[in-house]
């Protein structure tokens, strides 16, 4: 498959009299792919039911009497103020029981019945007009579901929803839902569905099977939004419906989104993220604040590629500096055509820059594009001419099945959440821990979702944090012939929350561990090992018969194997997580590769591509890497 280059825009920011010029300077720089449409509602539809599709009818049109591809988004993520008239109650409510307002975007409730009805109705509207449009060649939902933390609503629609979805769930049962929930403790007994509220303004924290059924219930009104576009979508137009997900937004489950959509697409914002998003220490922002995080973007495109079942692009795609992170540096010259690689590298179908021309107004003033305002070209531009051209001349990149998985677990994150056990400890970031030290050891990783039963190919698969394991998944790891390490907190819930009360977790076949005590560390805290690196943040007291692999210096094991299985008990630091990975790697036949740090590989079926993020030249085994680097090598 031919890899792609595009752009978002917004015709609606623009005189008319640029959109030809505009197309033409898109089509010459190589690029394939516009997305519009997606914030355009109170253009669409000034005041309720007086629609002007004129303008955006010779918009598409002129983008595609330039060859160009349009991927056209439905505008729901930024409902028209007239809309809070007809629907006052459709804005989310936060943790404190505040709605809120109208003014930026994302504001409404995903359990609104008679915003869900207005979403049906625009999307229809769209579809029915653009459905065979020869132009429009994908479409996107919504915007970006779940940023600005907008998933979770404790309205009374929510509320009212809650009750039906839990009254379903436990067959009608109000005894079943209070024995699974355990709701004698502090006489929380419920009567009937109808006495269920929502799990805030508690006076101390609320019961942690209360609030993660919460998450589950406000994930599935995501999904059922999602959904009711996508079935409307498609009963107009043949083209692929995508929506684009967001960098660690973990609040719904993306996996059941993807299932009902053909391609998932994501916003890649490298130095916006690093900030925020990546845990990483002080140094490291400073070190890479012009690159990103080296595996940040490539964890998603990962986990990316899975929700998309292999199709998946980059939407959006950081030309320069972003608007919104506390600080807002220019990218490394070469790093946009490298985070263009890297996702290629990855699988990506398409890259698309957001956005086009930076906007002169309004909210995202100081957010980077292709072009500059005054329509002359920002530096971004020449990188993606250079990609383009290099797209041209290349060879295709052929995606090929890792040896190496993580197996990622939505629910797990709204479990760790739910029960941290310590301050800031999260499931995604021990994800992204392991993921680091797989990628310091030159490997090539898959993500795999939890439904996962079928493991063939994979040598290694971490499973690490995945507090409620079904019994078949148990049962498909253990007997998949792959090295697999499991914990901390591996089945250490049953489905509802509560400690399994028959053998002690994580009861896994084959594997003689029990965990017996846990204990969440203080940061400056931290354990060490025997022969280097540490636990800290958490750390399980195991029993067993399994063979010790890492232990305290005080002599208590912190990771037993037997068989093909090894759990630890630790939530293990960099240098420990090097060492684990490194006895497991042997174990599984992988040649494990020491990269210099900031450099990172990724195989193909064809060719080995190699990136450098650092800011510096760097020496490789496959040669020198110049600072912010894009190597590609035959194998
Ligand atoms: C994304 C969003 C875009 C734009 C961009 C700015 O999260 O989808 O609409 O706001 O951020 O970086």
């Amino acid at each position: 498959m031919k890899r792609t280059l595009g752009a978002c825009y917004y015709p609606e920011h623009w005189p008319e009299e640029i959109w030809a010029e505009d197309a033409a300077r898109m089509a010459a720089a190589g690029l394939t792919w516009i997305r519009i449409g997606e914030f355009s509602w109170s253009k669409l539809e000034p005041t309720p039911g007086e629609l002007h599709w004129d303008w955006l009818d010779r918009a598409i049109e002129t983008l595609g009497a330039q060859g160009l591809k349009v991927v056209l988004g439905t505008p729901t993520a930024t409902p028209p103020r007239w809309m809070a008239e007809r629907h006052p109650d459709m804005f989310a409510v936060d943790e404190q029981g505040r709605a809120r307002g109208f003014g930026s975007r994302r504001h409404y409730c995903f359990s609104h019945k008679g915003y869900l009805g207005e979403s049906r109705r625009i999307t229809r509207l769209m579809a029915e007009r653009y459905g065979d449009n020869p132009h429009v060649a994908a479409w996107q939902t919504d915007n970006e579901y779940g940023c600005h933390d907008t998933v979770i609503s404790y309205s009374d629609a929510a509320k009212a929803a809650f009750r039906d979805w839990l009254r379903e769930a436990f067959d009608g049962d109000i005894g079943a839902l209070n024995t699974a929930w355990g709701n004698v403790f502090w006489s929380m007994e419920y009567r009937s569905f109808d006495e269920i509220g929502l799990p805030n303004l508690t006076v101390t924290e609320p019961n942690p099977a209360h609030v993660l059924a919460f998450k589950r219930f406000s994930s599935d009104q995501v999904v059922a939004f999602n959904r009711a576009q996508a079935e409307i979508i498609r009963e107009f137009s043949n083209a692929p419906v995508s929506h684009n997900y967001m960098g660690r937004v973990t609040e719904f489950d993306h996996f059941k989104v993807g299932k009902d959509l053909e391609i998932a697409t994501w916003d890649s914002y490298p130095l916006g993220f690093l900030e925020d998003r990546v845990g990483a220490t002080v140094e490291e922002q400073r070190r890479y604040a012009r690159q990103g995080d080296p595996d940040f973007q490539a964890l998603h495109h990962d986990l990316y590629r899975a929700v998309g079942r292999g199709r998946w692009w980059v939407m959006e795609q950081q030309p320069g500096p972003v608007n919104w992170a506390p600080y807002n540096p220019s990218p490394l010259p070469g790093m946009v055509r490298l985070w263009t690689w890297e996702a290629f590298a990855h699988g990506a179908e398409a890259v698309c820059y957001f956005r086009w021309r930076q906007a002169p107004f309004a909210q995202e003033q100081m957010h980077a594009g292709l072009l500059r305002p005054d329509s002359k070209d920002a530096p971004a531009i020449a990188e993606a001419r250079q990609v383009a051209q290099e797209l041209r001349d290349a060879p295709e990149v052929q995606p090929a099945q890792a040896t190496v998985a993580i197996l990622f677990d939505y629910d797990a994150d709204w479990a760790w959440s739910t029960q941290p056990h310590g301050a800031g400890l999260s499931y995604f970031q021990l994800i992204l821990d392991h993921y680091k030290a797989l990628r310091r050891a030159g490997q090539t990783i898959d993500i795999l979702p939890p439904d996962t039963r079928e493991f063939t190919g994979y040598k290694l698969i971490l499973a690490p944090g995945l507090m409620h394991m079904p019994q078949d998944l148990k049962i498909a790891l253990a007997e998949s012939g792959a090295e697999i390490l499991y914990g901390p907190r591996s089945g250490a819930r049953d489905g509802h929350f509560s400690i399994p009360t028959g053998p002690l977790p994580p009861a896994l076949p084959g594997l003689d561990v029990t965990v017996s005590r846990v204990e969440s560390l203080r940061p400056d805290m931290p354990v060490a090992l025997k022969d280097g690196g540490a636990a800290h943040r958490y750390l399980e007291e195991l029993e067993g018969r399994a063979e010790v692999v890492l232990e305290t210096e005080a002599g208590a094991p912190v990771a037993l194997r037997e068989g093909r299985q090894t759990y630890c008990g630790g939530w293990l630091d960099a240098a420990g997580l090097d060492r684990l990975i490194a006895v497991l790697a042997e174990a599984a036949g992988l040649a494990l590769r020491s990269m210099p740090e900031g450099v990172r590989t990724r195989r193909t079926a064809t060719e080995e591509f190699w990136f450098n993020h650092r800011a510096e030249p760097v020496q490789t085994e496959v040669g020198l890497l110049p600072a912010a680097g894009v190597l590609r090598r035959p194998l």
